[in-house]
């Protein structure tokens, strides 16, 4: 599904001022996996999350998406592509806070044309985290584990082929950690893939496969 090939990426590329993050990062990941990224801060874990989310550019390497160039797409198609195979969820769980709940979750159709059924598709992502109850509520009022399942439904009503989640449980206490690890593994066990990055070893542990990355490379990939 996801097949990174000798990727490099560095930020201000200029020869004066360059981090290199990521040194020929080869990756491969396919449908259906639960794989969890560790490593110390400034390993380059984001970065590589941003990539495999279409999110920036890469200076060198391929990316392909089931069969499909990536690393190739113009500005406009990698942005279609996002939108309609990537789910991302972050640690600061990037809500509206004068919306609803219901509102939030709604956020991604916006963006579609031709979309039936908007209604029923809020719900249905809604009662996939168990926050259908809280459809009313204003982001503002939520916990902080609430907020983070209304963000993984906002992403599950795209319908997305893989989630993207940087540090999901960073700003949660262990129970609430627990809990979104359930949904994630409760939505792999449906088929989706998902790929968090994450310091806890906690959630590392809950997925069957642990890529260590350091210093932008990968250090060990182990499946358990
Ligand atoms: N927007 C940016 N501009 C310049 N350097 C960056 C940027 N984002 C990340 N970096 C650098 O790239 C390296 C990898 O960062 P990152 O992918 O965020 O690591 P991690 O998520 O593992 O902490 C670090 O050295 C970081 O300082
Ligand atoms: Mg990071």
């Amino acid at each position: 599904m996801i097949e990174l090939k000798d990727i490099s990426k560095s930020y201000n590329y200029n020869k004066s001022n360059e981090t290199v993050a990521l040194h020929s990062v080869n990756l491969k990941i396919d449908k259906g996996e639960m794989v969890a990224v560790v490593g110390p801060s400034g390993a380059g874990k984001s970065t590589l999350l941003h990539v495999i989310g279409a999110l920036c550019t890469i200076q060198s390497g391929s990316y392909t998406f089931d069969g499909e160039d990536v690393s190739a797409m113009s500005e406009n198609k990698r942005s279609r592509f996002r939108n309609e195979k990537i789910g991302i969820v972050m640690q600061n769980f990037a809500l509206v806070e004068e919306y609803t709940v219901a509102d939030n979750v709604a956020i991604p159709l916006y963006f579609r044309k031709g979309v039936k059924n908007r209604r029923q598709l809020v719900a249905d992502a809604m009662q996939k985290t168990g926050i259908y109850d809280l459809k009313n509520k204003y982001a503002y009022q939520l916990s902080g584990g609430e907020k983070q399942r209304c963000a993984i439904s906002r992403c599950l009503c795209q319908n997305p082929q893989v989630i993207l989640a940087d540090e999901p449980t960073g700003q949660l206490d262990s129970a609430n950690a627990a809990n979104i690890m359930d949904i994630f593994e409760r939505l792999n066990n449906e088929g989706m893939t998902v790929i968090v990055v994450t310091h806890d070893e906690n959630v590392a542990n809950r997925c069957k496969r642990i890529v260590h990355i350091k210093d932008g490379q990968v250090l060990s990939d182990v499946v358990r």
